[in-house]
């Protein structure tokens, strides 16, 4: 099986730019960070403190995550037997699923996971720890970022869509926050693979994003 890891921060673009490239190359588009914010979504659901890794630990073992796709090939997560794939969305989940993804057990009860479905299907997987953890040896990886700003501002007109209401600082601070826990935590953290192709998308247009993203995994996958 053919897999390709995209790593980067959060609003850099990932998961649109590897949701189109999964479709246009046959792929399995695989967003883990959903999976994280599935985990994040329960510990608040059972009222566990997002830092508390003792109390998440212990919630683990109830949890139950599948992951469906539709006729459009859009990811869902089933989290024990409920569609939870709006609710995973909220910036208090994002919040959460930062927090839980900075602890050993909950990396380790989601690893297997996602190295089975790149056993199984040809896979696009964004995250943050793909081509460094997950799947150091996949076929392309490519590192996604732009500056603080420009992620913000995307992802500030991304909820404003869904109706959401918060503000560009709001969004951005979230964000820094994010940023910091991500990169800076001992397991994992979010970092380029020596052996990525990096991409800095803020002077780009989604457009331009995903043709230079096609193109990097066209050239080195040889098609
Ligand atoms: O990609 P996202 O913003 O939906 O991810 C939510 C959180 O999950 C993110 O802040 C960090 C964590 N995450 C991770 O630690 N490792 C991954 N492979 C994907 C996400």
């Amino acid at each position: 099986m053919r897999s390709i890891a995209i790593d980067g921060p959060s609003g850099a673009g990932k998961s649109t730019i590897a949701r189109i490239a999964a479709k246009r190359l046959g792929f399995i588009y695989v967003d883990t960070g959903a999976i994280y914010r599935a985990v994040g979504l329960f510990a608040k659901m059972n009222n566990a403190g997002s830092k508390d890794s003792e109390a998440v630990g212990a919630l683990l073992q109830k949890i139950k995550i599948d992951i469906k796709y539709d006729e459009a090939g859009v990811q869902h997560m089933i989290l024990n037997g409920e569609d939870v794939s709006e609710s995973i969305r909220t910036p208090e989940v994002s919040i959460y699923a930062s927090d839980v993804s900075a602890m050993p057990a909950v990396r380790a009860f989601l690893l297997g996971m996602q190295r089975d479905l790149a056993e199984r299907y040809d896979v696009i997987m964004d995250g943050r720890d793909i081509g460094t953890v997950v799947l150091p040896n996949a076929s392309v990886k490519i590192f996604l970022t732009a500056s603080p700003e420009a992620r913000a501002r995307r992802r500030f007109l991304e909820l404003l869509e869904k109706g959401a209401a918060c503000s560009y600082e709001e969004v951005l601070s979230d964000m820094q926050y994010r940023d910091k826990n991500d990169s800076s935590r001992e397991i994992a953290p979010l970092k380029p693979a020596p052996d990525s192709v990096f991409l800095d998308t803020t002077e780009k247009t989604l457009e331009e994003s995903i043709e230079e993203v096609l193109r990097i995994i066209t050239e080195r996958l040889g098609l």
